[in-house]
């Protein structure tokens, strides 16, 4: 069975973006995959943030993700700070990757430019990554596009370390985890739904009060017309709605159309308001039910377990190859 792997940052918010767009898709792969998770609470610290709570968010994004769907017997669920060797191993790539390679990265040239101060752990963010990587063998991996020049660094990495000291890791492939549906903003549906957006009410997060989900989607952005049609030129706003029904309800586009077929905007803009609050008032009790179960903690705990296991021996074999006293 492949490998794949992906890793969260613990930033708190999730958004029925990252729903419809990534972590839908990864319960289905959770099928299809020998799937590895993990917040990478190590790339949180990479910014400067004195309100991080890490512990707290690391649990509530685990139990989110749980609530979703995904299934901790089928899925290798973990913490990156509770597995040593992927620090360990981190450092050893480092000495086997280029300034100027780690200079061209776009993220690290877009953050570096917010403060003066940036720290070295921002440089080397990606090496950090190509360990997190290439530690599991991972065939697979699911990212966002503002990743995927990360997950080929870890690539470029791969094939230079076996080149130079022997086969070592396997060459990991990058997937962009949005398969078409991209959820817009629901006050500038030209723009992406994203957790860093300025204006909170074009956000729709997975934990929001169900009557405030409901009053985002009621007041969302459409077009002077009448029809509920899908036309993302033209009617982004109506065409990002019936996305959202689409997604959470299972039917196509062309059904859309013709069950709301007359419907005036507010019939329709409710309809996709009690499916989304369905939606997430399910997540939510699940989440909560999780929360207070002690389950994500059980996970955690397991998945450190077995993670550094196998952790343990890529290390092992990383020091062999460069030739370590041992
Ligand atoms: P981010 O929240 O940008 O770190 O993205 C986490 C994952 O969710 C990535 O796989 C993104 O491609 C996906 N994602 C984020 N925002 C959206 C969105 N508005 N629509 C669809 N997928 C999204
Ligand atoms: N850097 C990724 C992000 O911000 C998170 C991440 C860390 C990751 N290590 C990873 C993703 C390894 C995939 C594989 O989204």
């Amino acid at each position: 069975m492949k490998k794949m792997l992906t890793g969260l940052q613990p930033t708190g918010v999730i958004t029925l973006g990252n729903y419809i767009g990534a972590i839908k898709q990864m319960v289905e792969y959770q099928e299809q995959y020998d799937t590895y998770m993990f917040v990478a609470d190590l790339h949180a610290i990479t910014v400067p943030n004195d309100k991080l709570d890490l512990s707290e968010k690391t649990r509530s994004l685990i139990a989110l993700y749980l609530a979703c769907g995904v299934d901790p017997d089928k899925v290798t669920i973990f913490a990156q700070s509770n597995n040593e060797y992927h620090t360990n191993v981190a450092w050893m790539l480092e000495c086997n990757s280029y300034f100027g390679e780690l200079s061209r990265m776009h993220q690290f040239k877009e953050k570096s430019k917010k403060s003066e101060n940036f720290t070295a752990g921002l440089f080397t963010y990606p090496v950090l990554m190509a360990a997190d990587i290439l530690i599991y063998d991972s065939d697979i991996v699911p990212v966002g596009i503002d990743q995927k020049q990360h997950v080929e660094l870890a690539r470029d990495i791969a094939i230079r370390f076996n080149n130079k000291y022997g086969e070592t890791f396997t060459v990991p492939e990058p997937v962009m985890s949005v398969t078409g549906t991209k959820i817009m903003d629901m006050i500038d549906p030209t723009k992406k739904m994203s957790k860093s957006s300025e204006n909170q009410n074009g956000v729709i997060r997975l934990l929001d009060e169900p009557e405030v989900a409901r009053k985002k989607i009621m007041r969302a952005t459409t077009d002077s017309e009448m029809a509920v049609k899908f036309d993302v030129e033209n009617k982004p706003g109506i065409s990002n709605l019936i996305n959202i029904y689409s997604a959470l309800t299972g039917k196509k586009t062309e059904e859309v159309e013709k069950e709301f077929e007359g419907s005036n905007y507010g019939t329709f803009k409710k309809a996709v308001a009690e499916v989304t609050i369905g939606k997430i008032t399910e997540i939510q009790e699940k989440y909560n039910e999780v929360l207070n179960s002690g389950m994500v903690d059980q996970v955690l705990k397991a998945g450190a377990d077995k993670t550094r296991e196998i952790a343990k021996k890529k290390y092992e074999l990383v020091k062999q190859r460069l030739g370590f006293y041992m």
